[in-house]
This record gives C-alpha cells, structure tokens and sequence, in this order.
C-alpha cells in the first residue's frame, strides 16, 4: 500500500448482526475514506472472545461481518480488509502494551464496568485490558485516524496515554490515534425505545440491523416509543421523539424531514404517519445492503481470497511496525 498517504484503521467485534449504529458510526466512513487514505479495517475475533468464549457462532459471524462490509461499498482491492487473528504481531503488540498499562485505570474504564455488571461471572483479565489490545490493533499500522461511534471515545483516549508513554519511555515511534468521523462530531445511534444505543447483542427489538427485512423493518419502526404530540408550539423534544427525527435524518430526503419538523412545531405532527414514512425510507435504504450481504455471504471462494489478500498486506504493515518496537525497546541484541 502507498506510504504518502495518512494511514486509518478501524475494527468491527462479531458478535452478531450488523445495524445501523454500526454504519453510520463507523462503516459509513469506512467507505468514505478508503479512497484518499491507507486504510486497515478488520474483523475483531480476539476481542469478540473476551464476551463470547463460545465460538460456535463465530465463523458465521466473522463471514457476515465481511460480507456486509462488503456490500456496503467497502473495497477489498483498496484497503486491508482482515481477521484480527491472522496478524499475530497484534498479539506481540499487545503484550509489550500491558507492560505499560496500569490495573487503576483498566477498571476505570467504562466498557469494562458496563461488562462487570453484565458477566459478573467471567471477569476475565482480556475484558480488563481489553482498551490495550485495541490500541495494539490501531498502532499495529502507526494509525492516525480511527472512524468510529462515540461510545469508543474513551479507548481512543486511553490509546493516545499508551501511546505517549510507549513514545516517552522507548523513543518516538508511534503517530497519537484520533477518533474520526465525516462531519466533526462523533456519531450515536439511539435505539428505538429512547433507551441507550442500538447493539449487536442487546436491545434487539429496538435495533434495526442490517440484515432485517422490510416487514421487521417496518414493524420494529411502528413499535418505536411516542406520545399525544407537544400541546404548546415550538416545545423541546422528549429524547425519544428526538430520536425518532434522529433516526430520519439518516435516511429521509430534506423535505420529509422539514415537514415533520414543521408538524412538530405547529403541534399537528402524527407520529403514525411519521413512523410509516420513516419505516419506508429505512426499508428502501436497507434493502439493497441486505440482498448484497446475502449474495456475497454465500461466496465462499470470494471471502476466503478477501481474507487471505487482507491479512497479507496487514501483516506487511505490522512487520515493519515491530521492528521499529524491537529496535526502540531494545529487543535486538546483536
Ligand atoms: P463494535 O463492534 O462494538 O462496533 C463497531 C463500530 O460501530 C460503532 N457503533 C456505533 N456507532 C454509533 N451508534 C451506535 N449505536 C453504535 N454501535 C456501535 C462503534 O463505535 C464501532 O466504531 N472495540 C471496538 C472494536 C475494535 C476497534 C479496534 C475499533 C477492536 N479494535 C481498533 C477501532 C480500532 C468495538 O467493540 O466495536
């Protein structure tokens, strides 16, 4: 891959279906991106095993999430489209990593609380250093730019303290990562019942994925939280009706969303017909991913290539990368 070009990675667990969170927050400028910068995307297996040590699921996972990559305009020939575990100087990586990251601030960590609460009975030492194996992921390619959704905020922080102590105690070998999206601000999701984001594993009847059809589609939409309208013009939105226009905004054309606004404001909105018109729009925007998904999933021969090309160019870029960490750690003794 050319070397002039500012270098992007970012990474997807397979731990189920794709949704919209996914695609707006990350894969959207996965596609964007690709064509003006050196791009490392890839499936996060290892990480996905730190939550679901049962890996019956996983071949079938880590497929679709290629596949629907693939499906929504991510292009195998222009960037590195791999399996987390085919690069095993990740796994180096991280190791030196954990040298230089403190038990104090791995339980801080938000992600690692909200899995606490969730599996208190497999709190294992991968979910606490989880945000180091990440940052292995993004330093693996000296990356500067990491498209992401706001919920991963924080490990791009705690990245960038890695980094700054790797650099302050070894010598200056890695770029600090940031985390990126077209348009400045980092993207959320909401989930339809007005309740946190929308997830692979939770939340699923108010998480429209990828892989959803026009009935589900329509049917999750029509399900989403509502009330009489406001009583008295120009009232500020409850959450939940907020993201209801949020989820338009997404998908409906300029004037959908201006009429539904002025509605709103004129206190005559009906959120029946708002939700009809937004199950249409999302239905029509999901459908062609869907079928492309389906089709490329079935393609054996295809994902396996795809694989294969990707890890070898990840593996090219993480080679060079490790001799500069083996060399500044003082790892070479001849
Ligand atoms: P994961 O698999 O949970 O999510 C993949 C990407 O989707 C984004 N995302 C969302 N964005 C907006 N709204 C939502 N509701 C929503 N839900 C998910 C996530 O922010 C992410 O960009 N730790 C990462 C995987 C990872 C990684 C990396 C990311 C491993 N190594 C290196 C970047 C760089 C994760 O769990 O993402």
């Amino acid at each position: 891959m050319s070397t002039n070009r500012e270098i992007v990675m970012s990474g997807i667990r397979p731990t189920g279906y794709l949704h919209l969170g996914n695609y707006f927050g990350a894969m959207r400028n996965y596609v964007k991106m690709q064509d003006e910068y050196d791009c490392y995307f890839m499936v996060a297996d290892l990480h996905s095993l730190t939550t679901h040590p049962d890996t019956k699921e996983l071949r079938e996972n880590v497929k679709r999430v290629f596949a629907e990559n693939i499906a929504c305009g991510l292009d195998p020939e222009k960037v590195a489209f791999y399996c987390q575990s085919h690069v095993h100087e990740t796994s180096e990586l991280y190791l030196y990593l954990n040298m230089m990251a403190y038990k104090g601030e791995l339980e801080k960590t938000t992600t690692f609380k909200d899995k606490v609460r969730q599996q208190p009975d497999n709190v294992n030492a991968g979910l606490l250093t989880y945000p180091v194996l990440q940052t292995a992921d993004i330093i693996l390619h000296r990356a500067k730019y990491v498209p992401v959704g706001k919920d991963q905020e924080q490990h791009l922080e705690m990245a960038r303290n890695f980094v700054n102590r790797f650099n302050h105690r070894y010598g200056e070998v890695f770029p600090e990562p940031f985390a990126f999206n077209f348009g400045g601000e980092l993207v959320k999701v909401p989930s339809l019942d007005g309740t946190g984001k929308m997830s692979k594993s939770e939340n699923q009847n108010a998480t429209i994925y990828l892989a959803d059809d026009d009935e589900v589609i329509r049917k999750k939409i029509m399900k989403a939280k509502t009330d009489q309208g406001p009583a008295e013009p120009n009232t500020p939105k409850p959450d939940y009706i907020e993201n209801i226009f949020q989820l338009m905004r997404l998908v409906s054309d300029a004037s959908t969303i201006e009429k539904f606004e002025a509605d709103y404001n004129n206190c005559v909105i009906r959120y029946g017909d708002m939700k009809k018109q937004l199950g249409e729009d999302m239905a029509k925007f999901i459908a062609p991913i869907s079928e492309k998904a389906a089709f490329i999933q079935n393609d054996e021969v295809y994902l396996r290539k795809v694989m294969e090309q990707g890890a070898e160019k990840a593996r090219a870029s993480a080679a060079k990368t490790m001799e500069l960490v083996r060399a500044a750690m003082g790892l070479n003794y001849f």
